[in-house]
């Protein structure tokens, strides 16, 4: 339940246009354009509905069934190269191209085979790239190939690749790369139809120096022996975001029978111990929710400058290691990212405008997850703290970013969905459901969501017609027609919103209280006791601004310069920079230049572009920091500069 942006990241997002726009024209003045262009026919829905607007496919001509890739990892040029097969299904008996999309690669040949089994070249235009969607290869295919394979490389810039020397790594001996293809960066390293409501098998041979461990989305071998030359399965038809590889120094461990943890060797043992409760996790899930279908479910820890918290790549979650604190106190992320196996990657979002569907439903699985392991203090801690920061920020938000959906009627296009409004009222709608209709008849109802959509993406517009069927109309006089519609489209935070009420975090707030009125510090029997969500909620309480002698007695009682703790350190740094407290000044900068995980550290800096000064200490630290940054943490950044340096002019980076 952890808002993945928040308000900080939220300014750059809207900034960057969370207004309705319209996609760009295509570049090449050809007649494909995104789906939801002007010529889209919105009046009909679930065309409306489905209609990815940031996409150049056209998955109502050809789809792609399978996707067998062939790649050699080369680290020194910082590049992949190799091609990618497609076997596809032309739903549409007269199409006559297939069109895909690319992010900053180099297409060297196109080729399609015949029925006879031989392969032809096939005619291709790249069309100029468009900012935001990238550029659209269109292939010529009048014979309706059944098997197209394009022969590419990437760029050592692919925004969704990180490429680390040795230096960057916690071992420091050899190199590093990882992918991240959520929301559209998968066609930056693959040329792809890169829109979740296309799903494909997949099945990769790569090749990487023989020190290299590779690994993949996919059914990865824990005893695999590094001889630079990998084979990759993945069985169950996955959306083109799911797309994932990394190679390095990686070594693995189990924790459970069927999960494991990869990583560097210096961050094994204790990432093993920080997600011992993962078998247990599985289980309770699954005796909620149904089988976890999809084999193993292993973590991949990376280096600190992985710019998200968590990414669910299937059978192989990749993770921050700023949760790996020493005492478990976290691990709801991994709550989150192995709850995503059943929300999100067996039934996904038709298009990336239905995250709510993605991380709302995921978020609210993750709290029964923390509930059921950990009990519901802490559950409610972390809903109530999540809670608190909605409500904090949904107000400031446009009225249309402030809905969990789009009406099917309204034009909408390449808006930026990453808001904690799709994790935190997502999670709550279903919350309110689940007081609604009964914990038992609710759970019934999740479960029989996910047996019944397993490996299909589908629109907001499929899951009000499924509840309405299923929850409304089966229990009836519970929930109405006019609180289901203010839940998914309205403004705000709905009346009928329930509460929670967190007697741990009232005891926090009170010694929070007290000592704003005269300084007398909890007892540290008291606050010895506290886990990371009461100083996280102690901290979130404050005002916006304390007094300098304030932040000296906090820190020579609590010492929260220079935290490890993450989490903390992204609430603790933006008060002390926006209270004038230079003092803390080297330890935010230090830890704005070790982290690249974007929630963590992107308020802080949103803090120092406000002042002259502050804005100095974001630009020097900014250019230390950068070359270890990954290339969307480095857009976050950048765009957050130029926008404090002249309003309004930064240029729109690629959606996150
Ligand atoms: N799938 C998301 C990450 C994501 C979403 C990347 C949209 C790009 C676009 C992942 O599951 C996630 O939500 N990560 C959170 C952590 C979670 C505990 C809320 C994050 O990275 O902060
Ligand atoms: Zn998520």
């Amino acid at each position: 339940m952890r808002p993945s942006i928040l308000t900080l990241c939220l300014a750059v997002a809207f900034a960057a246009g969370c207004t309705p726009e319209q996609a760009p024209p295509p570049a090449d003045g050809s007649a494909s354009t995104p789906s939801a262009e002007p010529g889209t026919d919105l009046s009909e829905p679930d065309a409306a509905m489905r209609a990815d607007a940031f996409s150049y496919a056209e998955p109502d001509s050809v789809r792609i069934k399978d996707l067998a890739l062939a790649l050699d990892v080369d680290f020194d040029a910082r590049e992949l190269s190799g091609s990618a097969t497609y076997t596809l299904d032309w739903v549409d008996p007269e199409a006559g191209r297939l069109v895909l999309d690319t992010r900053d690669l180099s297409i060297e040949k196109v080729v399609g085979e015949r029925p006879d089994g031989k392969w032809d070249d096939l005619t291709f235009v790249l069309a100029d790239p468009d900012e935001r969607l990238g550029s659209k290869l269109t292939i010529a295919a009048p014979e309706r190939n059944p098997r197209i394979r394009v022969t590419y490389k990437t760029s050592p810039e692919a925004s969704g690749l990180q490429w680390l020397t040795p230096a960057m790594t916690e071992g420091g001996k050899a190199p590093f790369m990882f992918s991240q293809s959520q929301q559209i960066h998968a066609r930056s390293w693959v040329p792809l139809q890169d829109t979740p409501q296309v799903r494909f098998t997949y099945t990769a041979h790569v090749t990487a120096p023989k020190d290299a461990m590779v690994l993949m989305s996919a059914d990865n071998d824990p005893k695999a022996v590094r001889d630079g030359d990998y084979e990759f399965t993945m069985p169950q038809p996955i959306p083109s975001y799911l797309l994932a590889i990394a190679a390095g120094d990686l070594v693995f461990k189990p924790v459970g029978e069927r999960s494991g943890v990869w990583a560097e060797p210096a961050a094994i043992d204790k990432s093993v111990e920080e997600f011992a409760d993962t078998e247990k996790m599985i289980e309770v899930t699954e005796k909620l929710y149904g089988p976890y279908r999809w084999g193993r479910y292993d973590m991949l820890v990376l280096p600190p400058s992985f710019p998200y918290g968590g990414m669910e790549n299937p059978r192989l979650s990749f993770i921050t290691p700023t949760v790996i604190v020493g005492d478990k106190s976290l691990v709801s992320l991994i709550a989150h990212e192995l709850a995503h196996s059943w929300s999100g990657n067996l039934v996904t979002f038709a298009t990336p405008k239905d995250q709510w569907l993605n991380e709302g439903m995921t978020s609210y699985v993750e709290n029964r997850i923390v509930e059921d392991l950990y009990g519901k203090d802490l559950a409610d801690m972390e809903y109530l703290i999540a809670r608190n920061e909605l409500r904090k920020t949904i107000g400031d938000m446009p009225p249309q970013g402030q809905a969990l959906a789009i009406r099917p009627d309204v034009k909408v296009t390449a808006k930026d969905p990453l808001t904690e409004v799709a994790y935190d009222k997502g999670a709550w709608f279903l919350a309110f459901l689940e007081s609604r209709f009964g914990r038992e008849d609710f759970d019934t109802f999740l479960r029989g969501y996910f047996d019944h959509f397993a490996f299909q993406s589908i629109p907001t517009t499929t899951f009000i017609d499924y509840a309405r069927e299923n929850l409304l109309d089966k229990h009836p006089g519970k929930v109405s027609e006019a609180e289901l519609d203010e839940w998914i489209y309205g403004t705000g935070i709905p009346a009928s919103a329930p509460e929670v009420k967190s007697p741990l975090l009232e005891k926090v707030d009170a010694a929070r209280t007290a000592w704003l009125a005269d300084g007398t510090l909890p007892a540290k029997a008291v606050t010895d006791a506290w886990s990371t969500q009461e100083w996280l909620h102690f901290l979130d309480g404050m005002p916006a601004t304390l007094e300098t002698a304030q932040l000296v007695a906090l820190d020579e009682a609590y010492a929260f310069t220079g935290t490890a703790n993450g989490e903390v350190a992204m609430r603790w740094y933006p008060l002390a920079v926006r209270s004038g407290y230079t003092q803390a000044n080297d330890a935010a900068a230090a830890f704005l230049e070790k982290i690249g995980r974007r929630k963590l550290i992107m308020p802080t800096y949103a803090e120092l572009v406000k002042t002259p000064e502050g804005l100095k200490l974001a630009e020097t630290t900014f250019a230390r920091a950068r070359p270890g940054y990954h290339p969307i943490t480095t857009a976050s950044v950048e765009h957050l500069i130029e926008e404090a340096k002249s309003p309004g002019t930064a240029k729109d980076g690629p959606v996150d």
